[in-house]
């Protein structure tokens, strides 16, 4: 059974697939319209998410699919104790596949132990994000290219599952990346230490300043403060690496600015403005990225 846990599982082929059939779809919907009526997606989300959750509700129902919600944690019986694999277990059997984000590292590995129907990952606590790893790299194709290209990821790299996800996936192409944060929010270590062993060519910074003129795209990410294991820690460095059209008065004029969303204050909104912001764009490729994945994991085309 194909799952979708971690993006260092993906390989360029695997990822160009995925892209290249959601640019069929992002061009002509009709060609996957109605191809899986009668089939039903299952939301379980035991954190909060917006683009995520509504995105694939989105891609099912453009698929002529269906989807259930598990609803908050609050409202489910999750609540009265039941564990995360009995929850799995019991869900598979009303639905065609599982879409689950979850607070703890390694959940939907564990998850996809217990199910038959194909499992996404949507995010497991500071591990992996690998769909939005896929509309990141749709995004980034479609505005710089996917090869010799120089990217920064700059922020919460220590907590940030997108960074983690997008890192990896990165190393299959053609690409030069900066890390940018401070000291305490470096890329984890078992992270730093694969990445390392792919070759690939990979530099870390404090300073944007630093590396800004050198890059096509510049991928920020908020600071996760419901991550951190005190508040002080977050205080800390919480307003660090904010951009404005000041701070990047140096960057090229086709420099690319994503960030996965949400944001809080580190991207100022004049540069919503301006041509390089590319966050709702991104966003909004979540839908033809994320039916192009069910399409396949549902035994579609991809
Ligand atoms: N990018 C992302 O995962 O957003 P949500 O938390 O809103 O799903």
């Amino acid at each position: 059974r194909d799952h979708l846990i971690s993006a260092a599982h993906l390989s360029r082929d695997d990822i160009e697939a995925v892209l290249d059939h959601a640019a069929a779809i992002d061009a002509d919907p009709g060609i996957v319209r109605g191809r899986h009526a009668g089939r039903v997606l299952a939301l379980c989300f035991f954190e909060p998410s917006t683009r995520t959750k509504m995105s694939f509700e989105t891609a099912m129902k453009r698929l002529g699919g269906d989807t259930i919600d598990m609803g908050a944690v609050e409202s489910s019986s999750v609540k009265k104790g039941e564990s995360l694999a009995d929850t799995v277990r019991v869900i598979e059997g009303y639905a065609d596949a599982l879409v689950l984000r979850h607070p703890s590292e390694g959940s939907a590995k564990l998850a996809s132990e217990f199910v038959d129907v194909p499992l996404v990952n949507a995010g497991d606590g500071a591990g992996q994000h690998p769909s939005q790893t896929l509309l990141d790299l749709y995004t980034i194709r479609e505005n710089a290219g996917l090869d010799d290209i120089t990217v920064g990821i700059m922020g919460d790299l220590k907590y940030g599952r997108t960074v983690h996800s997008l890192a990896h996936a990165l190393t299959e192409f053609d690409v030069r990346q900066h890390f940018i944060s401070p000291e305490s929010l470096r890329l984890p270590r078992n992270v730093r230490y694969d990445l390392h062993e792919t070759g690939a060519e990979v530099r870390e910074h404090t300073d944007l300043d630093e590396v800004l003129p050198e890059l096509d795209v510049l991928y920020v990410t908020r600071i996760q403060r419901e991550r951190f294991p005190e508040e002080r820690e977050y205080r800390e460095v919480a307003g660090e690496y904010r951009i404005d059209n000041e701070v990047l008065a140096d960057a090229s004029e086709d420099l690319t600015v994503m960030h996965p969303l949400p944001r809080v204050d580190e991207i100022a909104p004049e540069v919503d403005e301006t041509a390089r912001a590319k966050y709702f764009e991104q966003a909004h490729n979540g839908v033809p990225v994320r039916m192009a994945l069910l399409d396949g994991l549902l035994g579609g085309d991809t």
